[in-house]
């Protein structure tokens, strides 16, 4: 990636998600990307240098797109083309940025086939496990004012029960060796902060 798009990308995620309190701020937008730079490192001849600008550009972008962040979703995929473009971005190369970001996310129940989707999906879903993903889930809930937890098991209303509705099944659901294998640390991480957890309030 050049310097040129590299910095006007970097601003653009700044200025649109700095803002964010609800765990899908620029340092998640970081590590995303970060977390996809490592997966394709492990990949090593299996991604071509095309895929990996394209993989690593959607990183940064991924959530300035988001629709529980944003009303107006084509109208960011917008502003992503006109940054992407004034970066001197080819054409074909912007289109499959814009394609794989709008198919990410769990929510969408899209099936990731493509390398370039399993990657950009496991850098995603890595840093909604662990315990970055017990901070962005806690943040999350706050910023909608949900508790964190309640005495009536059958609440759902809490954020407590997104560990269950989604944070422990992601670990299944890697696509690469890298990723699975971070996975597993991070998920007994999240078990043994439920174990203490409901230890700690029985006690
Ligand atoms: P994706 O980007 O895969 O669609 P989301 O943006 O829905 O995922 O979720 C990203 C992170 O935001 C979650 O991993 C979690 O930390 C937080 N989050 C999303 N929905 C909830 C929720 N209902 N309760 C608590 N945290 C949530
Ligand atoms: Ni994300």
């Amino acid at each position: 990636m050049t310097d040129l798009l590299f910095g006007l990308i970097t601003d653009f995620v700044y200025n649109e998600l700095n803002n964010d309190y609800s765990g899908h701020d620029h340092f998640h937008a970081k590590r995303v990307y970060e977390n996809a730079g490592k997966i394709i490192e492990s990949m090593k001849e299996e991604v071509s240098q095309e895929s990996k600008e394209i993989i690593l550009i959607a990183a940064l972008v991924h959530d300035t797109i988001d629709s529980k962040l944003f009303k107006n979703t084509n109208k960011q995929l917008k502003k992503v083309k006109k940054i992407l473009k004034k970066g001197k971005l080819k054409k074909n190369s912007i289109k499959e940025v814009l394609n794989l970001i709008s198919n990410l996310g769990y929510s969408k129940n899209h099936e990731a086939t493509t390398i370039e989707e399993q990657i950009l999906e496991d850098a995603d879903r890595l840093d909604a496990i662990g315990c970055v993903g017990i901070i962005r889930t806690i943040e999350f809930g706050t910023n909608k004012k949900r508790k964190f937890y309640s005495f009536n098991q059958d609440d759902k209303n809490v954020t407590i029960a997104h560990f269950y509705e989604k944070l422990l099944k992601l670990k299944d659901g890697m696509h690469t060796e890298y990723a699975k294998n971070i996975a597993l640390g991070r998920h007994q991480f999240m078990e043994s902060f439920l174990y203490e957890f409901y230890k700690e309030i029985k006690d």
